[in-house]
């Protein structure tokens, strides 16, 4: 499976935070935003990875990330011109999707809890229809809406309803197999004038072809819309890991764990940042192992 994070936008409801840096590398408390998603790919064992973001923005990213080969991974980069909406990935994606399966993470989104790298990793074995999430929210006016059933058949998908049918909201996390790019094709502009991801994901339950997994209490969902919860987001990464100790969305934590950089590797991507807890925090790691105090 390949892997897309959408990483543009415009950022306007964070201004002038936004101004002239992307939402997505603005901190969440010790790292940039995109952080958090790319660990999520990561975990899934997904290491082809497309970052789609804008013309003006795609040199920060190309600069943070490279080309992925340091943590063991391929990234590459396309661009936006416009925020035509979130389905526009398919289609801006088109080439590098190939014949694969894909997912799609939104660059804002973060999630964490327990066995979640479990479950990313089961999903990223799709072959066939789309698998989304559902996260228990007390504002489903603001997110893309999933109604269900007791035996979890999907009745209904709506983009941020007036008058929402269920508190379940579709987190920016999409599984879909690859005739996702022709079903984008086919989406028409909703009346706010974005290619909506909700229409592709009312697509495939139209045909029957998709699942919903429910995320219970363990999973926390989190929200960078507003600078209220942007702060949240910090303070949650933090509390989570001082308590911990174990860290949120650490890449090369997840490349070494996963195997796809050794321990020399390791090392030298924890030199440049020895002077921070993040740098030591790699290190320890490998002490950790060799059972060194
Ligand atoms: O966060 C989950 C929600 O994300 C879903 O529940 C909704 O169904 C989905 O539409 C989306 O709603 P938002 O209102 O949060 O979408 P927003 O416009 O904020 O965009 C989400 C991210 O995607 C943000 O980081 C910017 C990026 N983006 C968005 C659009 C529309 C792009 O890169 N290009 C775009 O054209």
């Amino acid at each position: 499976m390949k892997g897309i994070i959408l990483a543009g936008g415009s950022g306007t409801r964070l201004y002038p935070l936004t101004k002239s840096i992307s939402k997505q590398m603005l901190p969440i408390y010790d790292k940039p935003m995109i952080y958090y998603p790319l660990s999520v790919l990561m975990l899934a064992g997904i290491r082809d990875i497309l970052i789609i973001t804008t013309a003006r923005d795609v040199i920060y990213f190309e600069d943070l990330l490279r080309d992925g080969n340091h943590i063991g991974i391929n990234i590459s980069y396309a661009i936006q011109d416009e925020p035509n909406g979130i389905a526009e990935a398919f289609l801006i994606a088109e080439g590098f999707i190939g014949d694969s399966a894909v997912a799609l993470v939104l660059g804002d989104n973060i999630f964490y809890g327990s066995n979640f790298g479990n479950i990313v990793q089961k999903h990223s074995q799709l072959k066939e229809g789309g698998i989304i999430f559902g996260c228990y929210v007390s504002d489903p006016e603001r997110y893309g809406i999933v109604e269900v059933d007791e035996e979890l058949n999907i009745l209904s998908i709506e983009e941020k309803p007036k008058n929402p049918k269920s508190y379940y909201a579709i987190p920016g996390l999409y599984f879909f197999d690859n005739k996702v790019v022709d079903i984008a094709r086919q989406v028409q502009p909703s009346p706010r004038g974005e290619l909506e991801i909700t229409s592709i994901i009312d697509k495939y339950r139209e045909k029957d072809k998709l699942k919903v997994q429910l995320l219970g209490r363990g999973l926390a969902w989190l929200d960078t819309g507003t600078h209220e919860s942007l702060l949240e987001a910090s303070n949650f990464v933090e509390a989570v890991q001082k308590r911990q100790g174990l860290y949120i969305a650490s890449i090369e934590e997840i490349a070494y764990r996963r195997g796809y950089i050794n321990k020399d590797q390791l090392i030298r991507l924890a030199e440049p940042l020895i002077k921070t807890d993040y740098g030591n925090y790699l290190i320890e790691i490998i002490k950790q192992e060799e059972g060194i105090k």
